[in-house]
């Protein structure tokens, strides 16, 4: 056979690529057979009707497709492995790569006196070059733009969001080698290592995917991997409008907020688009402000000239050269920042956070973990405590109070949309409670029979105790921006 990336039929074993091995680093689980699962959160109003006998036989027939398309997939992958030079790949292009795929199978199928019809050909070549270049299964997965999420719970369940709402797709991996092998493949290329003395990983994909994995025994029916797509058109402020997560005049006011210098907080759930809305709000930052950046992996992107991003790093195999955001957010603050901002304040870099915020660095943002403005609150005590700083609450209150000026709620709702659900202002201490007024609101006022919430963002009708100050900077919000209707 003919082939410009085959491998010399003796010589050195090819070096450059990594090799796919078929081996996981973990010997597999025997995986549970998938059961059907149904993710819809309101109850089914009935049953389905029972299937014709045609759409039984339709169904049992395409299920023998794909499990038949599955085997030759693993045979072919395992000749292409056998064949193709690996070190040539790197350079080979996508078309001449597909092309030389496509010869191969051709030449297999002829072997195995296997006919196939052209589209279950094209198919089969696509998942071959996925599997070879990519990330397998999860390639179409992370090509398709309605994805926000990929989630997967063991070699046969892989689940995605799209639109805020969670569904199981009838993409599978072959078993757990198979998962495990992609899995060692996106680790390995950040130079990291995943066993059973090392169960999980952080790391971030090619594309600036943010991906999380844990495998076996820890993860007991199979790896667990999830995958924040990244995207390269991040949601802006207008989209943000269009899409009803605020209002016009809630952007004008938290255009105001940011731009003078307030310190924001964001908090929500897991998913409910904190990243994406402090990515948005940064937008109203003006140009000539230098901003630094802290995360844990790198989702941020600022339109802004003067930006320095920061990444912290876990440690290495050996347990050395960790780099926290921590470590990272102390350094910021000699590198005279204008602003900080902090994807997400999650442990001890807290109390560094609320002193750069207190000492200079205002206009400073971060996301927070949490259910409401009160809980956030609740939850920037819990994490001065944890952090081991010895202080009295009172203080620790007094502290937060005139380090945070605004909390954005980010809630993700039961229907999958993404609204900005409350802002809050934190106006001062009374006594030892930490003082708040709620100025804009989603209320939700019912639901549509399709599970659609119905709802409209409202004023509080109280006025920004910050009026003063978007006046005196510039910006004249009209009164009637804080009046409530109806
Ligand atoms: N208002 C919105 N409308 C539609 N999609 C949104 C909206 N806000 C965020 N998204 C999308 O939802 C997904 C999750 O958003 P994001 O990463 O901002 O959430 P997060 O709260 O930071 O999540 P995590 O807790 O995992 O860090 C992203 O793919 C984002 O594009
Ligand atoms: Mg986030």
């Amino acid at each position: 056979m003919f082939s410009r990336f085959k491998k010399p039929e003796s010589g050195p074993a090819p070096t450059g690529l990594k090799p796919v091995t078929s081996s996981g680093p973990v010997a597999p689980p025997a995986a549970p057979a998938p059961k059907p699962v149904t993710l819809s959160a309101r109850p089914m109003a009935s049953a389905p009707p029972p299937k014709t006998a045609a759409e039984t036989m339709a169904s049992d027939k395409e299920k023998k497709r794909k499990d038949k398309i599955m085997e030759l997939k693993v045979e072919l992958h395992k000749r292409l492995l056998d064949n193709l030079n690996l070190s040539a790949l790197e350079k080979a292009s996508e078309a001449s790569l597909k092309l030389e795929i496509a010869s191969i199978t051709a030449e297999a199928l002829d072997e195995m006196s296997v006919a196939l019809n052209t589209q279950d050909r094209q198919v089969l070549h696509q998942e071959l070059y996925d599997e070879v270049m990519g990330l397998g299964p999860l390639e179409a997965l992370l090509k398709d733009d309605t994805v926000n999420d990929i989630l997967v719970n063991g070699p046969k369940r892989i689940f995605v969001e799209r639109g805020g709402k969670l569904s199981l797709t009838d993409i599978t991996f072959k078993d757990e080698r198979h998962l495990l092998r992609i899995i060692d493949k996106i680790v390995s290329a950040v130079g990291r290592r995943v066993d059973e003395s090392n169960p999980y990983c952080d790391a971030r994909l090619a594309d600036g995917s943010r991906f999380n994995c844990m495998v076996p025994p820890v993860a007991v029916d199979g790896s667990l991997v999830s995958i924040r797509k990244f995207k390269k058109d991040k949601l802006g402020i207008a989209d943000l409008v269009r899409f009803g997560a605020f209002t016009e005049e809630m952007a004008a006011y938290l255009q105001a907020a940011v731009a003078t210098r307030l310190n924001v907080i964001v908090s929500g759930g897991t998913g409910s688009g904190k990243t994406t809305t402090l990515n948005a709000l940064s937008s109203f930052i003006d140009n000539s402000e230098r901003i630094l950046t802290i995360e844990d992996t790198a989702e941020l992107q600022l339109q802004q000239v003067h930006v320095g991003r920061m990444e912290s790093r876990p440690p290495n195999v050996e347990g050395k050269g960790a780099v926290t955001q921590r470590d990272c957010l102390r350094n910021a603050l000699r590198m005279r920042p204008d602003r900080i901002i902090v994807g997400e304040t999650r442990g001890e870099e807290v109390i560094d956070m609320l002193q750069a915020m207190n000492t200079g660095h205002d206009g400073s943002m971060t996301t927070i973990h949490a259910n409401s403005a009160r809980d956030g609150i609740s939850r920037l005590e819990n994490m001065i405590a944890m952090s081991g700083i010895d202080m009295p609450i009172k203080a620790m209150r007094s502290q937060i109070s005139s380090a945070v000026n605004l909390i954005v709620q980010a809630s993700r709702l039961q229907d999958g949309s993404r609204r900005m659900v409350s802002i809050t202002e934190i106006t001062g201490m009374e006594g030892e409670v930490i003082s708040m007024q709620e100025i804009f609101r989603y209320e939700r006022l019912g639901v549509e029979g399709n599970g659609k919430i119905i709802g409209r963002f409202n004023a509080t009708g109280i006025r920004s105790a910050y009026s003063d100050r978007f006046r005196q900077w510039g910006y004249d919000l009209p009164a009637s921006i804080y009046e409530p209707i109806g």
